[in-house]
């Protein structure tokens, strides 16, 4: 087996595959650009469904890459020794080209020829789709390993639950083969395979037969082209390689550690709680690097994307303080990031300003509040009869001291404590309603005064606002909106004044689908369907059985109480009168519809 390094198996998984005739393609961004189903780039597949379903690719039908993911989902479980919200992820495609056997037959060669990993063969073991009812019992691929020298005892057959591969609910997917490491290790018991977590079996490479396209209501219609995508994911990798237990300890993370290590004059391994505060640090500052740098940058915002960056980086403020590193540290954590990855993603050394700015800007805010606020739960814990931490309170710290609800939960349960989530919740929801100035009456209600003229101000709110999410970026949240029968007032996320252009631009945009008379549609639908149809809205409010969704053709989805004007053509000229700050890091924006008949 060879010792390697990330940037070493990143190069040599890349000339592996382009000298069997796949084009190297950029990774993708993290903020995925076509498919609102999901918040973030979670596998290399996402930009490439369209390929998968048939599209040309113009750079062929076998493409190669590494590319970013982000996956929240185990956030919490980040602090162990595997768990990352951030990583890559090396992956070869055939769209349409290449099947089963020549997929299998390579990933054969590049984990155990000696020109590459080096990979004793007895130590891979592999697992096959078991068949069901809806794809049969994958004897090729059993057939294709048993060639490749792989004995029958180390090929087991799994079920869907295993062998199967799909982003989410819907889109491409099919079984997979999936391919793991052997560490040697005594099986955990008579029926010990691949798929239990007992840390014999290691995974390292999936590679999944994309022959469907699974639809809403559940039948997997079959693709025009047979496809295959894989994915190794390069820590994971690199760990098993090298015969290290922590990702952590890997090259891209090893000067990490060293410069927390002198920052904080703690060791890494001093205690569980020092390693877990390390881990996390460096995790979760290195996601907000990626994500603050990538070329699609977000903000952190209370909405979407920019709210967990916004939980990702105040976590790690929290446990910054843990290890009592000082105001600015973490800054320098993100630096070394950059430079760590500077030869391999480019964006970040583009970024740095914004990178570093941001997350000086965002520390800041959550340290003026951090200390009273943990003194506030300290003092409402004091005062706890049973072990129930309240919603009004949980809001109350989310409210008035920038506490995400996950980490006022985080700190309940590191004292046995739970949090009354829905009760949070319900909180929430009556504040945003109570308040006349915020968002929150988007889901329900309409406005206080539903006159025509009100009503137009409404329908340019939200044209306003997609609007200025293509002139400033995504980051763009709403914060807060007031309208009234002369005028309409739109607080959202932005971190400096707009410039003279910027401004005439969004009004141009404005007037531009006012010009193109635009039909407005109204549908009702869950709030989870609002959300994969691509609206825009605020995120937590999960008391809002159906949603209303107005639709203004393809420029503007948002969840909102209406009412609206029925056509673009009746608002008249829109006309920007004010932009300024409102708050630290709002902004402002007043502006009016002329009626010229
Ligand atoms: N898309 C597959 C995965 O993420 C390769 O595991």
């Amino acid at each position: 087996m060879k010792k390697i390094t990330s940037k070493e198996l990143r190069n040599s998984y890349l000339n592996f595959f382009k000298e069997r005739g796949h084009a190297i393609i950029q990774s993708a961004s993290l903020i995925p650009e076509n498919d609102p189903s999901v918040l973030f780039t979670t596998a290399g597949m996402h930009p490439l469904i369209p390929y998968l379903l048939g599209e040309k690719h113009p750079q062929g039908n076998r493409l190669v890459n590494v590319q970013k993911c982000i996956r929240t989902g185990d956030i919490d479980e980040v602090g162990d020794a595997s768990h990352c919200t951030f990583f890559e992820m090396l992956g070869n495609w055939s769209l349409g080209d290449y099947f089963k056997e020549q997929s299998i037959k390579w990933s054969y060669e590049f984990l155990t020829h000696p020109k590459y990993l080096n990979i004793d063969k007895d130590r891979l073991v592999v697992s096959v789709f078991e068949g069901d009812e809806d794809c049969p019992r994958d004897e090729e691929s059993a057939s294709v390993w048993r060639q490749c020298g792989i004995n029958n005892e180390k090929i087991f057959y799994l079920p869907k639950k295993n062998n199967w591969w799909i982003a989410g609910n819907i889109g491409p997917c099919g079984p997979d083969t999936e391919i793991f490491f052997d560490t040697g290790k005594h099986p955990c018991g008579e029926n010990c395979n691949p798929a239990c977590d007992c840390g014999k079996y290691l995974e390292i490479w999936n590679n999944v037969f994309m022959q469907f396209n699974k639809q809403a209501d559940g039948t997997l219609v079959p693709l025009t082209q047979q496809n295959v995508d894989t994915g190794m994911g390069l820590e994971r990798t690199v760990c098993v390689l090298n015969g290290i237990n922590s990702v952590y300890e890997t090259d891209v993370f090893l000067p990490i550690i060293k410069k927390l290590e002198e920052l904080s004059n703690l060791s890494y391994a001093s205690s569980a709680e020092v390693t877990k505060a390390m881990r996390i640090i460096a995790d979760h500052i290195r996601s907000a690097v990626f994500l603050l740098g990538d070329r699609i940058g977000i903000t952190p915002s209370n909405a979407d994307q920019g709210y967990v960056l916004r939980r990702l980086i105040r976590r790690a403020v929290r446990y910054a303080n843990f290890l009592g590193l000082n105001n600015g540290d973490l800054i320098k954590i993100a630096s070394l990031f950059i430079e760590i990855y500077k030869d391999v993603y480019s964006e970040l050394t583009d970024n740095k300003d914004k990178i570093i700015g941001e997350l000086n800007r965002e520390e800041e805010r959550f340290l003026k509040t951090l200390v009273s606020g943990e003194k506030e739960f300290l003092r409402l814990v004091g005062k706890l009869e049973g072990n129930l931490i309240e919603g009004a309170a949980a809001f109350r710290l989310y409210d008035t001291y920038g506490f995400p609800l996950e980490m006022t939960k985080e700190l309940a349960q590191e004292r046995g404590l739970i949090v009354d989530e829905e009760g949070f919740y319900e909180k929430y929801a009556q504040h945003q309603k109570l308040s006349q100035d915020t968002s929150g009456q988007r889901f329900k209600g309409g406005l206080a005064d539903s006159g025509q003229a009100t009503t137009f101000l409404h329908t340019a709110t939200h044209l306003l606002q997609a609007s200025l999410r293509k002139v400033l970026g995504e980051e763009v949240a709403q914060k807060g909106s007031n309208i009234n029968p002369e005028r309409l007032r739109f607080d959202f996320s932005f971190h400096r004044p707009m410039t003279k252009e910027e401004i005439k631009k969004t009004q141009e945009l404005v007037n531009q689908a006012i010009n193109e008379s635009i039909p407005i549609v109204c549908e009702e639908m869950s709030l989870e369907k609002a959300r994969k149809k691509g609206a825009i809205g605020l995120f937590a409010d999960k008391y809002g059985q159906d949603v209303k969704v107005y639709s203004i053709g393809d420029t503007s989805i948002e969840m909102c109480g209406g009412p609206h004007a029925t056509n673009t053509s009746q608002l008249g000229r829109f006309v920007i009168t004010k932009e300024q700050s409102s708050s630290s890091g709002v902004r402002r924006i007043r502006a009016e519809l002329i009626r010229e008949e």
